[in-house]
């Protein structure tokens, strides 16, 4: 039996996890057809994993016009709404927490996925260097570069305020115990909190405090809308560049960003490290060890860290729990893996996006 830091209890915001190991929001691409809707498959993947302190479900668009791969699910229909009660049921029954990941994506969408064919949104009218997944009307797919945006004016961001509202709403009824506010990798909230994909004039663009305007109003309305601050969290990537997104001064943006945050006690603040997507980023540790100084509430880190990386985080004080995404993947049981001490298996990089069961409820736990 192993002491790892990882395995001992802790209360995050207004949960008691029994453990420290958390389990990452994963893209699977494998909702229901027509309507994105989850399914039993999915809930009996998520329940496989419900040993994690708390699992936060893979990004779930809270609109249509959120969407941008092909597959994913939603929580803005009745049917995704009756959907996940599928998979909050099984977790809680199998004894684990699960908050959603509410999530728009964005410009990082395409016409095809889009009501109408319209143009996705953006901050500004500014294309992405980025690809999402499209389906055709005659049922083949594949990966495309992301559709030129229009720029969402003023008046349109109440309403898409409001749609994180709704989501939460959604979420909330379809039993979630919280949720995640979005706000990292290059999707519509990052777009806005970084200088190069928001060349906006109004007051949601420019200087930092209008860059992270519509993020607080989500956070807030996200809040406001569960009615406890403990069952809300925030995903950033400081620093990251997956999806076309760069900021001038990651420093300045995220110190403000966390700045603001302090006051809202929320559940958790969640960075995932930019190196998830390959590449150097010279300069993140430090950036990273003074965005948890400044943070004054509790932090999720995630990427690339195994059962000893991932205590070190804690016991140095960078973290307070890990969030695990590949290997939560390839290992149902992560939890009794890193108890026993054991190996953890590896993943088929071929069966992470879309498909059925091969590569998503059949990964072996060590009981075989
Ligand atoms: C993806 O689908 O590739 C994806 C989704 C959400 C993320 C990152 C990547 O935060």
């Amino acid at each position: 039996m192993s002491d790892n830091t990882l395995l001992k209890p802790i209360r995050l915001g207004s949960l008691d996890l029994p453990n420290r190991v958390i389990m990452a929001p994963l893209t699977r691409q494998r909702a229901q057809q027509p309507g994105n809707i989850p399914h039993q498959l999915n809930a009996t993947y998520y329940a496989q994993r419900a040993n994690a302190g708390l699992i936060i479900s893979e990004a779930t668009q809270i609109c249509a016009e959120g969407q941008g791969y092909a597959w994913t699910p939603g929580v803005h229909s009745a049917e995704q709404i009756a959907g996940w009660k599928l998979t909050t049921d099984a977790v809680h029954k199998a004894g684990g927490r699960i908050f959603m990941q509410l999530w728009h994506v964005g410009r990082i969408s395409h016409t095809l996925l889009q009501p109408n064919g319209a143009a996705p949104v953006a901050p500004s009218a500014i294309q992405a260097k980025a690809e999402c997944y499209v389906q055709e009307a005659d049922g083949s797919h594949h990966k495309a570069p992301t559709s030129m945006p229009r720029a969402l004016p003023t008046e349109e961001l109440p309403g898409i305020v409001e749609a994180y509202a709704q989501g939460t709403r959604n979420a909330m009824e379809a039993g979630f115990d919280g949720v995640e506010v979005h706000a990292a990798n290059g999707y519509l909230l990052d777009q806005f909190l970084c200088s190069d994909s928001n060349q906006r004039t109004d007051s949601y663009g420019g200087r930092v405090e209008n860059r992270v305007r519509l993020v607080l109003e989500v956070v807030d309305a996200a809040v406001s809308t569960v009615g406890d601050s403990g069952r809300v969290g925030i995903r950033i990537s400081p620093m990251g560049t997956f999806n076309g997104v760069d900021d001038a001064n990651p420093l300045e943006t995220f110190s403000h960003l966390i700045k603001e945050l302090n006051s809202r006690q929320l559940a958790y603040l969640h960075i995932n490290k930019p190196d998830w997507v390959g590449g150097t980023y010279e300069g993140f540790d430090e950036l990273l060890q003074a965005l948890r100084e400044q943070y004054s509430g509790q932090l999720i880190l995630c990427g690339g860290m195994d059962a000893n990386s991932g205590a070190e985080a804690i016991d140095s004080g960078l973290a307070d729990v890990v969030a695990f995404g590949r290997p939560y993947i390839a290992n149902p049981d992560l939890v009794a893996r890193i108890q026993a001490g054991a190996e953890w298996n590896n993943i088929n990089p071929a069966t992470l996006y879309g498909g059925a069961e091969i590569g998503y409820t059949d990964y072996p736990t060590l009981n075989g």
